[in-house]
């Protein structure tokens, strides 16, 4: 750098006199040379690795190569954890921390002297959470997706993450699988290092930050085990660096363009309703106007493009071997603002330009697509009168346009007590609604809206019902699901007033979800609702349920939107 100034580091490492001498010292216990503090880019490598997150173990591994990049552009790396949320084992849902993991990313990188950020990321919401919290400061920032695992197999089949899982669940109420042969599937399923190799939520937000531009172009579909992944993960270290130079800030990249191509991106690839959720979120802490409504415009008439479990056939790797992510851009490139800007300062179409696709059954042509009109729907209607959402592409077309009586869970206690009972009153003309699952009401909005069937619907071979509620549902999930109804049932949204018994219409293409009851009775019932007693009154949850919002806005804090910038307010002394 030839104007020291430029970087922020200087502030600290840079300084003369007891300060430079504190901010440089304590460092030096690390072994770093005095040249590592003098003019070079300091990188944050911001790491989600953890044991407790398995999608996420082999970061710490991944973080050494990022490293290794950086040197050798010429930077300065240092590698700090954060908050790393892993979608098998906590609880009540990670999605109640998304919004903690991305404060933490924010004051990290805030408070400390870098210049330029490499996002490690991989299970679900250690991807927005992260891209969230590095937007509200908006320094240079490139994204390392950690990679799917490798194809499940078992039986000579190919299985995938979750999508297994779903089916399993079903089969053991039906009585067509035993326990052992259960316990044999879970490690021919889960056989490598990387995430769920569907097209869940974490391919799904992979895939989609690819086409913001945050990645390498091609980087995120590359299984987390190949050798490739490895040289993407020491290019994007030699990248960030030159970023710092050319100073392309995030604010740069993630422009409203960009997010409509990742709109229009999930849809082509059959991506996770959460992508919603992720998306809103990260646009409003950068200011872009972007809406619930705009992935019905931009996204429900994309075709299919993308044959992978959950709405279709094949898995990660085989995405990746059929050419990845570029390909479905170059197919879409009639659509896309193709001039958008991305991490290696080149434009969405120069990266795509010359993809090759090596399997059709695998990746469609725009004209020959593998579903028409397949992305995600927006329902409007006195259910849900500020939204709600479905996927067609994991639903049944049979039951898109559906009148049933509503069989009520007003909990997820309830469900599991009750979905079972034989004297359940339900049939396959029946809707499915659980109350209690939003972001507020469980709190966090867990995965739960894809409610397994009953028992004895299953045994008589029903395989889908229309089911209802304002939780979510995983991306490895599917069946003709309706979710992030808002507003929610626990702060007093229609939802919360439906009964057993009552007539719902739902009508996908006329975007309509529809609660047939007078309004007078409506009402009633609404004066004589009282809400449910919060579940938490002090700490993180007690914060989270005063301040979060509801799921067509992105459910984020109301006080985290927008940005803050890299300025520090106060010195350290
Ligand atoms: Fe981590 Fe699916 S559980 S990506």
């Amino acid at each position: 750098m030839s104007d020291k100034k430029k970087l922020r580091s200087t502030e600290w490492f840079g300084l003369s006199g007891k300060m430079g001498f504190t901010h440089r010292s304590w460092m030096r216990n690390q072994g770093h040379p005095d040249h590592m503090f003098r003019d070079k880019p300091v990188i944050g490598i911001c790491n989600t690795w953890s044991d407790l997150t398995p999608c996420n173990a082999h970061l710490r591994d991944f973080a050494e190569i990022v490293k290794r990049g950086v040197y050798e552009a010429g930077g300065f790396p240092l590698e700090f954890p954060v908050t790393s949320l892993g979608e098998i084992l906590m609880k009540p849902s990670t999605m109640l921390f998304r919004n903690l993991a991305s404060m933490d990313t924010e004051e990290t990188i805030r408070a400390n002297p870098l210049d330029g950020i490499v996002l490690m990321t991989g299970c679900d919401k250690t991807t927005p959470s992260v891209i969230m919290g590095a937007a509200s400061v908006d320094l240079p920032t490139i994204v390392v997706p950690g990679g799917p695992m490798l194809n499940g197999k078992w039986k000579g089949t190919d299985v995938g993450s979750g999508t297994l899982t779903w089916q399993l669940a079903d089969r053991l109420k039906e009585g067509t699988i035993t326990e052992e042969e259960v316990i044999e599937a879970e490690s021919c399923m889960s056989r490598s290092a990387g995430h769920c190799m569907t097209m869940g939520t974490a391919s799904s937000m992979a895939s989609t930050v690819e086409a913001l531009g945050l990645t390498l172009p091609g980087f995120s579909s590359i299984p987390a085990v190949d050798s490739r992944k490895k040289v993407m993960a020491h290019l994007s270290g030699n990248r960030i660096v030159e970023m710092v130079k050319e100073d392309l800030k995030l604010s740069q990249i993630l422009t409203r363009e960009a997010f409509e191509n990742a709109i229009m991106v999930n849809s082509a690839i059959g991506g996770s309703t959460n992508v919603i959720i992720h998306l809103l979120a990260i646009a409003n802490r950068l200011g872009v106007e972007l809406s619930l409504d705009d992935f019905d415009t931009l996204g429900s008439h994309m075709p299919l493009l993308v044959n992978l479990m959950p709405a279709g056939k094949y898995l990660m790797e085989d995405f990746y071997y059929a050419g990845g992510l570029p390909v479905v851009l170059k197919e879409l490139n009639a659509h896309l603002h193709n001039e958008a800007i991305t991490v290696n300062g080149k434009s969405i179409e120069e990266n795509s330009k010359d993809a090759e696709c090596y399997n059709r059954e695998v990746i469609a042509h725009f004209d020959q697509p593998f579903q028409k009109d397949a992305g995600i729907a927006v329902l409007k209607g006195n259910l849900c009168e500020d939204g709600g959402v479905i996927k067609p592409s994991a639903a049944t077309p049979e039951l898109m346009k559906h009148k049933g009586k509503a069989v009520v869970f007003e909990t997820i206690e309830d469900y599991h007590a009750r979905v079972d009972d034989p004297d359940l009153d339900i049939d396959e003309t029946s809707v499915m609604v659980l109350k209690g699952v939003g972001p507020v009401g469980y709190p966090g909005m867990p995965e739960v809206g894809n409610m397994v069937l009953p028992e004895k619907l299953l045994k008589k071979g029903v395989k889908d019902l229309v089911r209802i509620s304002d939780g979510r549902m995983s991306g490895t999930a599917y069946g003709t699901v309706v979710l992030h109804v808002a507003p929610e049932s626990t702060i007093g949204g229609t939802l919360a007033l439906v009964k057993n018994g009552d007539l719902i219409e739902l009508d996908v293409e006329k975007r309509s979800l529809t609660l047939h009851v007078p309004e007078e009775e409506l009402e009633k019932r609404r004066s004589e609702w009282t809400p449910p007693k919060p579940l938490a009154e002090r700490g993180y949850a007690h914060l989270y349920i005063n301040h979060v919002e509801q799921a067509d806005k992105g459910c984020d804090f109301d006080f985290l939107k927008g940005s803050s910038g890299s300025e520090v307010q106060r010195d350290l002394h």
